[in-house]
């Protein structure tokens, strides 16, 4: 087998994608299997033409990665990779469109508005901040409506904080989500379809020290406490579960997802996202859910890419 791990790219999660890269590959060479790592550059098509490897492992996060970018051009190209065809990555990468779609299947999402950067500079700052507030109640969450590993992401307790946030919002992406602030317990949901069908993994659930799952606490070890089984009850987690599952299908996606929730104190699950490049690294939630299920990484892996062959 000769699979190829692309891996680092071209947005600000670049580290983060080295860093599932060596995981994949590592896990993967344990295993026997050859494997190179290529980053994103203007050599790529070249390279991918005059030498093509057997399968592509995408693990890059972010734009280009997530976006389903570098996917049209593995399909151009004509080469098998592993994960989700490029429509779906579209559909799971734009927050707003992701969450229409779960809504429409009956499953609860963040109340929120889109805020484009242009109407941010033009309706005047302050009076829109104050409509905001008001419309979605205290506190506030802001993102990028598109992006990942929580750049740009903040929580917003006060009108005053919302500008400075959406400022800060807006190096990352040209829309920014404001939404309320669901209250609850975080859990990541991996799903895997190694050939009999998409599997939720169990659901892991995360507790940052500082409260906020931000970049430091996703990715310092011992910054955040995981627990794989969830501390929930088993209908909430079967719930949870039921949200990947209904996310994985609605929005199209192949092999491997991890769709974000929270429970809130009335148990009820919250969708967030869903990631068509979960993080792989070290501190990542799926490898856990994964090792929690008594899957081998690496041989997960390894199907993922013999099912791209087929
Ligand atoms: N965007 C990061 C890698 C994640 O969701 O795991
Ligand atoms: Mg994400």
């Amino acid at each position: 087998d000769r699979v190829l791990v692309l891996a680092g790219g071209l947005s600000p999660e670049h580290e983060v994608s080295v860093h599932s890269g060596r995981g994949v590959a590592e896990a993967l060479r344990r295993l026997g299997v050859e494997v190179q790592v290529a980053d994103v550059d203007s050599t790529l098509l070249d390279r991918l033409v005059q030498d093509p490897p057997q399968v592509v492992f995408p693990v890059l996060h972010g734009a280009a990665g997530e976006d389903g970018a570098i996917r049209e051009v593995l399909e151009l190209v004509g080469v098998p990779y592993v994960g989700a065809r490029p429509g779906g990555c579209r559909l799971a990468y734009s927050k707003p469109a992701a969450k229409a779609l779960l809504a429409s299947e009956g499953v609860r999402v963040p109340r929120g508005a889109a805020l484009p950067k242009a109407t941010f500079h033009d309706l005047g700052a302050p009076a829109l901040m104050e409509r905001l507030a008001d419309r979605l109640g205290l506190p506030l969450f802001v993102k990028p409506d598109r992006g990942g590993s929580a750049f740009g992401a903040a929580p917003v307790g006060s009108v005053q904080e919302l500008s400075a946030a959406l400022v800060s919002c807006f190096a990352y992406s040209d829309s920014a989500l404001v939404e309320e602030q669901v209250q609850g317990t975080e859990l990541a949901v991996g799903v895997l379809d190694t050939g009999d069908g998409p599997v939720a993994l169990p659901p892991v659930e995360i507790v940052p020290d500082g409260g906020v799952y931000d970049y430091a606490a996703r990715y310092t070890a011992g910054r955040t406490e995981f627990f794989c089984p969830a501390r929930l009850d088993p209908a909430t987690v079967a719930e949870a579960t039921e949200v990947a599952l209904t996310a994985h299908r609605v929005l199209g996606l192949r092999d491997l997802s991890r769709t974000d929730v929270i429970v809130g104190a009335d148990g009820r699950v919250t969708f967030l996202e869903t990631n068509v490049a979960p993080g792989l690294t070290e501190t990542s939630t799926f490898p856990m859910g994964a090792a929690a299920a008594g899957l081998d990484f690496g041989v997960a892996c390894r199907e993922l890419a013999h099912q791209a062959l087929l």
